[in-house]
């Protein structure tokens, strides 16, 4: 499909961040840099289209095609846009055997949608995805860049009416000794802070 034609680059306003990405890695190993570029598209289109491939893989000095095969390795880069929540439920077996599917199935009849798919008003998007390194604290959602840890049918249906309200609680670590520090009591599954942003009381 052809894309239309847009107005600028993505990265005509922004070279003093490509010059910050591209200082990271020597000459030679400038294509490395495809990585962080990827993701400020990424972050800001919730995709990375067609055209800001070739824009990347100018910068970098390779062919869009590379760009696209370093794409599909990594379920966090997308082709299409995704909703404004992109919601990605680890399928993998630590959570499958926690109760994965269960939650993936919940997730269908909440939002109307399967995975691929976007909700008709943009909101949302699902997707299972591959083990996201959490496995400790399974089954793991992940809403854009934030997990959410040990989420049971309660904890998710907190997450969704939050999302709803455009409300997106903060990450839910529940490994222990994650958040804990000098400045901190405990882990934060312990803390009436914890508990309150996952609807706990
Ligand atoms: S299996 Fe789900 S985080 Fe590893």
């Amino acid at each position: 499909m052809t894309e239309p034609a847009r107005a600028s680059k993505f990265f005509d306003d922004k070279q003093e961040k490509v010059a910050e990405i591209l200082s990271r890695y020597p000459a030679e190993g400038r294509r490395s840099a495809l990585m962080p570029l990827l993701w400020e598209v990424q972050r800001a289109e919730r995709y990375v289209s067609e055209e800001r491939m070739r824009e990347i893989a100018e910068i970098v000095g390779t062919t869009a095609t590379e760009v696209k095969g370093v794409m599909s390795f990594y379920s966090t880069f997308h082709e299409q846009p995704v909703g404004k929540f992109h919601v990605q439920v680890c399928s993998t077996l630590s959570c499958a055997l926690a109760g994965a599917d269960e939650l993936y199935d919940f997730l269908v009849e909440e939002l109307g949608i399967v995975n691929g798919e976007t909700s008709a008003d943009g909101r949302f998007s699902l997707q299972k995805v591959e083990c996201v390194g959490s496995c400790g604290t399974a089954p793991v959602v992940q809403v854009n860049d934030t997990y959410y840890e040990r989420v049971g049918r309660g904890r998710c249906q907190f997450l969704v009416d939050s999302l709803r309200e455009d409300r997106q609680p903060p990450a839910w670590r529940e490994r222990g000794g994650d958040t804990v520090g000098i400045d901190k009591p405990g882990p934060l599954a312990e803390t009436a802070k914890g508990r309150a942003d996952r609807g706990e009381g």
